[in-house]
């Protein structure tokens, strides 16, 4: 960490712990460094999105759940890389992950104004949502990380549920429904290099504060199901713990029996749509790749590794 970061990191520290009003004279006798100099960086953190107010009497962190800024991501605060506005966490990812930045680097956005969903699809990314790309580098088979987006999909979806009480369900292939509406996306990208997975991008798009249901009707935010704003610090701490406990032992059979015991899309009757074409029955199970298996009218099964799921 640089003096620059670190002074910041320790002021932030100082602050939480106080819980109340420390003077610039503390802090400076604490740090070692001028009031001055104190002054300085509580004006480059309140100017990155820290709410700190100030005074005759010192400094005083207003708490704010909401906020992403990676100074309050605790042990996480070094692998978060935040944007107040990009175009998609995915490219800003793929240059990070390609620079070989380390396990579990998350990149993040309050906007983005070209946001990807599934199938070339674009994704609104209004304030208020959480749109983030987490960059894993799990030493798995090529196998194993194709599961990792439904992986993830039963990370986030075990949050809503367990965190918030949230009905959470998942469909084939990466959604998250509440009542059959959409909360959550989800889309992955993997590179490898030499036969060996170099890292996988997972991009996650969950709606939070933000009013989805304007340009999507079919969609739901936490704040609507619960009746009140939602912090999204705990939200996206809550996800990366499980997912990384997740992968330090992963278990491709488990992974499977979890998806299948929170999803809503096998006894339906669904529609899958690939850009080649399209097929039609009864969902009846998922494979050991995540594929989806359909009993069709005939009574022959068939297996959609990819596309789109309509419920009919
Ligand atoms: C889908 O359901 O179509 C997947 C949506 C994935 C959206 C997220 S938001 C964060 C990340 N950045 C993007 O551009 N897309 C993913």
């Amino acid at each position: 960490m640089g003096n620059e970061t670190n002074s910041k990191t320790r002021i932030f520290e100082l602050l939480s712990e106080s819980g109340s009003v420390l003077s610039g004279e503390k802090i400076s006798r604490e740090l070692g460094i001028s009031r001055v100099s104190v002054w300085k960086h509580i004006q480059k953190m309140i100017k990155a999105g820290i709410e700190i107010s100030s005074s005759a009497k010192g400094y005083q962190l207003q708490p704010d759940p909401d906020s992403l800024q990676p100074l309050q991501f605790g042990g996480w605060q070094e692998l978060i890389h935040h944007f107040s506005e990009t175009g998609s966490t995915m490219n800003e990812a793929a240059i990070l992950a390609r620079q070989g930045c380390p396990d579990f680097t998350v990149v993040l956005a309050e906007r983005q104004n070209q946001g990807r969903g599934r199938l070339q699809r674009l994704w609104t990314s209004a304030d208020g949502g959480l749109y983030f790309t987490v960059v894993v580098r799990p030493e798995i088979t090529l196998n194993a990380a194709g599961l990792l987006n439904l992986a993830a999909a039963v990370d986030m979806a075990e949050v809503l549920k367990t965190g918030y009480r949230i009905a959470a369900r998942l469909k084939w292939p990466n959604d998250i429904l509440v009542e059959d509406k959409k909360i959550c996306g989800l889309l992955s990208q993997m590179e490898i290099e030499g036969g060996q997975i170099a890292h996988v991008n997972i991009g996650i798009g969950l709606n939070v504060n933000n009013q989805p249901e304007i340009d999507e009707p079919g969609s739901v935010s936490m704040q609507r199901l619960l009746g009140r704003h939602v912090g999204r610090r705990d939200v996206l701490i809550s996800f990366l713990e499980r997912f990384r406990h997740r992968l330090n032992d992963f278990d491709e059979a488990v992974l499977i029996d979890q998806w299948k015991a929170n999803n809503s899309t096998i006894g339906r009757r669904v529609q899958i749509a690939t850009v080649k074409e399209s097929i039609e029955g009864t969902a009846v199970d998922l494979d050991q790749h995540g594929g989806l298996i359909l009993e069709q009218t005939d009574g022959s099964r068939v297996t959609a590794v990819h596309g789109d799921c309509f419920y009919n």
